[in-house]
């Protein structure tokens, strides 16, 4: 949105930022988008002013996506869940246990493969601006404690609208339900679910220890997240805004990494607070995971680059 601002005899347009997001304030997205507004806004002397919409309060990742596609919308802070849909190549990191630890999965998404990935974005009428990141994902539900793979039989899991987290869970027995975000708190309340996974960030935000009573530190699948703006948007800033752009999804990258690593930090205790039964993973069990999800691995490769992959594992 275009707007005339007056200050002191002097006449300035303003451009207004709509950025969505599906937490809150007060989670990695919400520290994220207040990081990207900061710096955005010093570099350009406030030529751009934004208005958040936190909480889903543009609709689900796929609609605020669209959005973006269509110019309605000119900014977003998303999951990995629905990437796949429009670029393809994303679902590779949505591959289950395909990463180390966060430093592996942060030296590959900031490095050759990441970028690779990001310029993909400019065919799709988006423009990706950085890797962000939610963590680690983790298993909560109503139902039992899950130690083992034959503990998830059954288990009505919601997942994330992505082919690669929805093969998976089918593969281990599961009975996945794939349902946007807006709709998963609801559906936990009424039983139409029994479960859902996601990462310590946003398991502590949302407080989903109010709906799920046991939390299984599974670390199944790493997700990031990305700051995209509509291509649209984009094609229209002069290089200046657009440095000033990139600069300020540097800053958000930072500020959701550092709440990520606060979090995976202080996250298990304040869920033990508030309540939940948590359960880890051992080595062991997490291998048993890895085993029973061995024949989605074989669709995974013939979905995704081989080289790709490779050069993920490779990474140091
Ligand atoms: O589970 C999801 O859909 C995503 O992780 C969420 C919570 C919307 C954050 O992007």
């Amino acid at each position: 949105m275009f707007g005339l601002v007056l200050s002191a005899g002097a006449v300035a347009a303003q451009t207004e930022v709509k950025l969505g997001y599906a937490l809150a304030p007060d989670s990695h997205y919400g520290v994220g988008a207040a990081a990207f507004q900061e710096v955005v806004e010093a570099e350009t002397d406030g030529e751009f002013t934004f208005k958040h919409f936190p909480s889903s309060g543009l609709g689900g990742e796929r609609e605020v996506i669209e959005g973006l596609q269509i110019g309605t919308i000119e900014a977003t802070i998303v999951s990995s869940g629905t990437l796949a849909n429009f670029v393809p190549e994303t679902g590779v990191f949505d591959i289950p246990f395909l990463f180390r630890d966060l430093d592996h999965a942060r030296r590959v998404l900031d490095g050759e493969v990441g970028d690779e990935i990001l310029a993909k974005f400019d065919d799709v009428g988006l423009h990706a601006l950085a890797w962000g990141e939610q963590g680690f994902r983790h298993i909560t539900n109503n139902r039992n404690q899950i130690a083992k793979p034959e503990d998830v039989a059954g288990l009505k899991i919601r997942t994330m609208e992505n082919p690669v987290h929805l093969e998976a869970f089918e593969t281990l027995g599961a009975a996945p339900t794939p349902m946007a975000w807006p709709e998963v708190i609801s559906s936990l309340q009424q039983g139409v679910i029994d479960g859902q996974e996601n990462p310590l960030s946003v398991i502590v935000s949302v407080k989903l220890d109010e709906v799920q009573e046991y939390l299984t530190l599974s670390g199944h699948v790493y997700s990031p997240a990305m700051l995209l703006v509509s291509k649209p948007f984009w094609d229209g800033l002069s290089d200046a805004h657009k440095a000033a752009f990139e600069k300020g999804a540097e800053a958000a990258v930072a500020a959701m990494r550092g709440f990520v690593d606060d979090v995976e930090a202080s996250g298990v205790a304040t869920l033990k607070e508030r309540g939940m039964e948590v359960g880890t993973l051992s080595a062991e069990q997490k291998a048993a995971f890895q085993q029973a999800v061995q024949p989605a691995y074989e669709s995974y490769y013939k979905q995704y680059d081989k080289d790709v992959i490779d050069r993920i594992i490779a990474t140091e």
